[in-house]
């Protein structure tokens, strides 16, 4: 047995655009107690990636490994892990912000962090999932306790967030306005939304009234142009910076509530959104594929921030 393994991985040793990211060998991790090893097959990415290695954000300065996302195969297990067993077939979002490094052939992490692949899935669309179906259900059902008949407003409806906030808050029984440029509005009315606007076309907060529930994937002006939408007692669930420090008081002074959240890791939330796949009632799309060498490539396409869906990189 070779006693120095090496993996190939997505590196990158300083800041910038995306030709600093350089597929190369590095040590391959070792799991440490609770943690298991993981051979990825399919790891997503987010905007986070592209952030993160255009400036660094929580993790400061280079080298690092980039990637959340990741599906994949249980390679090994840590002491202590009772859980998974070798030839498991795992989703997971390594912890965020500092757990990051799927990008690569194997990741190292706490079990914890990882739940049974769906069976309905392969590894391109299981690795989708991850990130933005927690950061939706963690929105929509823990922060907004969305009820059935309740109407939700999801900005950026066919991006990777919007598309399964739709799903979920549909399975959750909401009446669903999504907003998208027109060319997209085919595929929300597939994805199940109730009402397209069109944001290019029209202001949505002149079009839009007595929302429950707010789902802000914009930030900024779009933040506080959505409280106006909520009806009395609404809440605004905001993933982005909003900009303004008199945002909260002008929310109080509306009568409506505003809250700004990080994704979290959450094995009982990654359960229960496998939960809703194995139902038929999320189904995450693909809007390309690149294999790990072309990562570069992969952060350009989502860079433009016109994406449909999600962008994965495959190992295999
Ligand atoms: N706080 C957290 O924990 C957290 C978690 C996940 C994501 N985020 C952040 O949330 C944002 C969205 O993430 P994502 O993965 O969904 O991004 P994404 O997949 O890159 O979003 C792309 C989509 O955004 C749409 N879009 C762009 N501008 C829009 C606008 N003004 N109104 C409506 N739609 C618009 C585009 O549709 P058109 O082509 O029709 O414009 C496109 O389909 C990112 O900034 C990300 O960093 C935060």
């Amino acid at each position: 047995m070779n006693s120095n393994p090496t993996m190939r991985a997505a590196l990158q040793t300083t800041v910038g655009d995306p030709d600093v990211l350089q597929v190369v060998d590095v040590p391959r991790p070792e799991p440490r107690p609770n943690e298991i090893l993981v051979r990825v097959h399919a790891a997503s990415l987010n905007p986070t990636d592209w952030k993160h290695r255009a400036n660094g954000g929580f993790l400061g300065e280079p080298p690092f490994v980039l990637g959340w996302d990741l599906s994949g195969v249980v390679e090994a297990v840590g002491v202590g892990v009772a859980r998974f067993r070798p030839g498991d077939e795992v989703i997971g979002m390594l912890s965020y912000p500092f757990g990051h490094g799927s990008h690569a052939e194997y990741v190292a992490a706490p079990a914890r962090d990882f739940a049974r692949k769906p069976a309905s899935l392969d590894h391109v669309q299981a690795a989708a999932l991850p990130l933005v179906s927690l950061t939706a259900w963690q929105a929509l059902v823990e922060n907004a306790d969305v009820q059935p008949g309740q109407r939700v407003l999801v900005h950026a409806a066919a991006g990777g967030v919007g598309h399964v906030a739709v799903q979920i808050a549909k399975a959750l029984g909401a009446y669903v306005i999504g907003t998208a440029s027109g060319p997209k509005h085919d595929f929300l009315r597939e994805l199940g939304v109730d009402e397209a606007i069109d944001y290019r076309e029209v202001d949505f907060s002149e079009e839009v009234r007595d929302v429950d529930v707010v789902l802000d994937t914009i930030g900024r002006d779009t933040s506080t142009r959505s409280l106006r939408t909520l009806r009395s007692g609404g809440i605004v669930v905001s993933i982005l910076p909003i900009g303004r420090p008199d945002f909260y008081e002008e929310a109080d002074a509306l009568g409506v509530r505003a809250v700004r959240m990080l994704v979290d890791s959450s094995r009982a939330d990654l359960a229960s959104i496998t939960r809703l796949v194995d139902d038929g009632r999320l189904r995450p799309t693909i809007a390309e594929t690149f294999p790990l060498e072309q990562i570069a490539d992969a952060h350009r396409l989502g860079e433009t921030g016109r994406t449909t869906g999600k962008i994965v990189v495959t190992m295999d």
